[in-house]
């Protein structure tokens, strides 16, 4: 090999072209089409590539400077490549945001607030505490990426943030001129209003207050294109599901009940306060539905029977899933391995993806959102 032909040099310009597959993992649109790539040279084969990051002690500098490495690395003719790396000018990061807001047209920072943005937004919503809509969120979540979709998931619930921990993820977003990049984990985009504020100091937001932080906070999130987004709410009607309700208002919501008789009339409460904001209910979930003590035995019915549908008749919409009562699910809540990505395989997981498939065919993917390639 050493004695044959020298590949012909590589130029600039196949190296600006390379580039473009080249996408920031934090804002996962191009680097060039984002204006990181500042300049490049070749000599000699050695190719240096100047790039700018949107903030100083980017945390994922290490991952775009491999990035464009290999993607360098691979073009023939390249002996060695340099990446020299800078920080934006504010200017520069001002045409940058303008450009990803450009994603959703003028309105984009509050894209949400849109009623023309193409993501369905998914309130998960109950009467009560403790039946399970975190885990609902979570599961509902990764199911729906793992048909293929691009899902958000925004813990809404300032009482008792449990999204971080059920889906094992922890961090502070990076923020580039007061707009918050959410966290990513099993591809999912994840925002809580823990990553941002003292737990301590949540609970004491009321009325106002509260509503207007959550106004801030949904509108500066950058979300990139998502399918769905689903809404961890806190239990019950109160202050934060109805200023969700306010700010989101094409959002829609899916009721989680457990089966008992005796928490329809409660799981009711929920669909209105959905009424009242003018948000649609699109299907109940009824969880701890049945537990199996051993594969294939006889269902046993802990907590009742018949809640889930008889909620979904009394609203007149779908009963989208009934999950089983199973320590898998709880094991992978506490433990950051939720049971869809943890135990696809098992009943629980299933049901899960059974539901997704029906939240899909009642709340399908707008038109508008082009498919990946
Ligand atoms: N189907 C299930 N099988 C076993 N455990 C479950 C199931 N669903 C939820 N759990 C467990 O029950 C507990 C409460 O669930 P979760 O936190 O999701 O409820 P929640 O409605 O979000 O509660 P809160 O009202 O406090 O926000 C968790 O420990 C969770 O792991
Ligand atoms: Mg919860």
């Amino acid at each position: 090999m050493g004695l044959g032909k020298q590949p012909a040099e590589v130029t600039r310009e196949e190296i600006l072209e390379a580039l473009k597959d080249v996408r920031d993992p934090e804002l996962h649109r191009s680097i060039v089409e984002l204006d990181m790539v500042k300049d490049v040279t070749v000599a000699n084969g050695v190719v240096t590539v100047h790039a700018v990051l949107t903030i100083g002690g980017c945390p994922l500098r290490e991952t775009i400077v491999e990035a464009i490495r290999n993607r360098v690395a691979a073009l023939g003719g390249v002996r060695q490549v340099e990446v020299k790396l800078g920080v934006m000018t504010p200017e520069e990061r001002q045409a940058l945001i303008q450009k990803l807001h450009g994603d959703h047209g003028p309105q984009a920072r509050a894209a949400f607030l849109n009623p023309d943005s193409p993501t369905q937004v998914i309130a998960v919503a109950s009467g009560k505490g403790g039946v399970g809509k975190s885990t609902v969120t979570v599961n509902l979540a990764l199911a729906l990426a793992r048909m293929g979709y691009r899902v958000g998931v925004l813990d809404a619930d300032v009482y008792g943030f449990s999204i971080p921990r059920m889906l094992g993820v922890q961090g502070t977003p990076t923020v580039i001129d007061q707009m918050v990049i959410p966290l990513e984990k099993d591809g999912i985009r994840v925002i809580s209003m823990g990553f941002m504020v003292d737990e301590k100091e949540a609970v004491i937001w009321r009325g106002p207050l509260l509503h207007k932080a959550l106004t801030t906070f949904i509108s500066e999130v950058h979300w990139g294109e998502l399918d769905y987004l689903l809404i961890d709410l806190p239990p019950g009607t109160g202050d934060v599901s109805i200023s969700i309700a306010q700010i989101l208002p094409s959002a829609s919501m899916v009721i989680v009940t457990t089966p008992q008789i005796a928490a329809t009339s409660v799981a009711q409460r929920a669909a209105r306060m959905a009424e009242k904001v003018n948000m649609a209910v699109v299907g109940i979930i009824e969880n701890m539905s049945y537990y199996l003590p051993t594969p294939g035995s006889e269902p046993v019915y802990i907590f009742g029977q018949g809640g889930g549908s008889q909620l979904s008749q009394m609203l007149k919409v779908p009963l989208l899933g009934q999950i089983p009562l199973d320590p898998l699910i709880r094991e992978g809540g506490d433990q950051g391995k939720p049971v869809v990505s943890a135990h696809p395989g098992s009943l629980a997981a299933q049901a899960f993806m059974e539901a997704a498939k029906r939240l899909v065919a009642q709340v399908p993917v707008r038109a508008q959102v082009a498919p990946r390639g």
